[in-house]
């Protein structure tokens, strides 16, 4: 969280910036000062009136000081004048599960995950099944009180809704966790990254060929590496990749799936699928995710993390478990959200960030996109500098969408039709570059919540100097 003495600061010099005084309020909030994160919430709402988040979080603090009906009421506003804001749903479930109505706790978490996936809330959801949601249990609609019911009517009585519900959350039996035995990515088909792959190789590759040699300084194959940034950068391939360098076998797990699959049973799956990482070392255990792990502290009603969290923690501690030849490594696009705790030496001791790729990156990585596929005439140099703040994933829409048309016109003459440089370069007119939204964000953490300087990286590359 950022610290309330930088923000006031940063304040006193930008005093309209409503993000800083979201993020001020936010502070507050964090260490329960009601009546300061209300003034910085209605700060913001007088610069921008209507402002949906400093409207959710007043709701929030209405609820937390036990004016209930006055909390609901304020995120009914919000959901009615902004029906795309997730979160406000996201509330909304929640006070609604506070209120004994599950049933409509799940329509409007639904719908907060519908509009946006990342909304999940591990927490709540569970709470929200225990409630009444699960199953065959008809209970939930007895515990319903009817006095809402005109609001929900909707929302209760469709007979589609129960079925829906339940293919999609009380599936236990498809959760994958994917265990590859061998990975045909290895590092040569990730493009740039080259700092990245050197702290992977210092952190796993070297150490397992230099045993002794690591040894003798007191240091251990293994460990744990967070990578960090914006979507589409190659987090998730990097990771795979590793375990295709190495020759290790490669275990990936998102941790929604965990949480949402396995409530209550959380931590003893937790605890298997580490010890199927040390069985089968050397092997990349790879926690897609990682945020869902961080408790949203301002939910004082939940706690149900809290154990999973320590689980993770001491199978993650190399001290005291046994972790030799399991690499793990993390990724996530908010490390802010995360415990501190996950930082700690023995633990994601290294933190990694994944910038965008830059320009000699993005030609290797258009060169490796065009491998093996009918491209004429391509000049990757021309086409990276035309793609400045995309990632590798909107490089791979570049790809995706020439390719198509490629194919429809082969489709049409029936003979195959070669993706020229131009059907390129006007397909990266029509990919909006998807990076530059989340530095938006990072920029205000790095800058005011950056204790030990963890996002020094972000500032860095934005070229600001602290
Ligand atoms: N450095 C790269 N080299 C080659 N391809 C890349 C690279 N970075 C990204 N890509 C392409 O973009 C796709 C998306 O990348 P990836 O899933 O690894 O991103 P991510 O950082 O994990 O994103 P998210 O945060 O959304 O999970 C990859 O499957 C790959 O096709
Ligand atoms: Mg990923």
């Amino acid at each position: 969280m950022a610290d309330i003495a930088s923000l006031k600061q940063a304040l006193a010099f930008s005093p309209d910036n409503v993000p800083l005084l979201l993020m001020l309020g936010d502070a507050y909030l964090e260490q329960f000062s009601f009546e300061e994160a209300r003034t910085s919430f209605e700060a913001a709402l007088r610069i921008d009136p209507g402002n949906p988040q400093a409207r959710l979080q007043i709701a929030r603090i209405l609820d937390l000081e036990g004016r209930g009906s006055e909390a609901i009421l304020r995120i009914e506003q919000v959901c009615g004048d902004f029906p795309s804001f997730a979160p406000a749903w996201m509330l909304r479930a929640g006070f609604s599960l506070n209120e004994n109505r599950p049933r409509e706790a799940r329509d409007f978490y639904e719908r907060a995950v519908a509009l946006d996936p990342s909304a999940k809330n591990e927490d709540l959801l569970k709470r929200i099944r225990q409630a009444g949601g699960t199953r065959g249990g008809g209970e939930g609609r007895e515990a319903v009180p009817q006095r809402n019911s005109d609001r929900q009517a909707g929302a209760f009585f469709d007979p589609d809704f129960e079925d829906d519900f339940d293919e999609d959350f009380d599936d236990d039996d498809d959760l994958e966790i994917e265990f590859e035995q061998r990975t045909e990515v290895d590092f040569a088909r990730v493009g740039g990254m080259e700092s990245v792959k050197e702290d992977i190789r210092m952190k796993i590759l070297y150490p397992m060929e230099n045993r002794e040699l690591f040894e003798a300084y007191g240091k251990k194959a293994g460990g744990g590496v967070l990578l960090y940034g914006p979507p589409g950068c190659g987090k998730t391939l990097i990771s795979r990749a590793t375990a295709g360098e190495i020759r290790a076998k490669f275990l990936s797990v998102g941790l929604h799936q965990i949480l949402d699959m396995w409530i209550g049973k959380s931590e003893e799956k937790l605890h298997e699928i580490f010890e199927m990482a040390r069985r089968n070392a050397p092997a990349v255990l790879f926690f897609d995710e990682v945020d869902a792990l961080a408790a949203d502290r301002k939910d004082m009603r939940s706690s149900a993390g809290r154990t999973l969290i320590n689980q993770f923690l001491a199978e993650l501690d190399s001290e005291a478990s046994q972790n030799d030849g399991v690499l793990v490594l993390g990724a996530t696009n908010a490390p802010w959200h995360l415990d501190s705790a996950f930082l700690r030496p023995g633990r994601f001791d290294r933190l990694v960030f994944v910038p965008p790729p830059d320009e000699p990156a993005r030609e290797e990585i258009i060169r490796l996109m065009a491998e093996g596929k009918p491209v004429a005439g391509l000049d990757s140099a021309a086409l990276a500098k035309k793609v400045k703040d995309f990632s590798g994933a909107d490089l791979k829409a570049v790809f995706d969408q020439a390719i198509e048309g490629a194919l429809s016109e082969a489709m049409r003459n029936g003979k195959i039709v070669p993706v020229t440089q131009k059907d390129l370069l006007r397909a990266a007119k029509n990919v909006k570059p998807s990076t530059r939204k989340w530095f938006e964000s990072a920029r205000n953490y790095a800058l005011y919540a950056n204790q030990s300087g963890f996002y020094d990286d972000i500032l860095h590359y934005l070229g600001i100097q602290k």
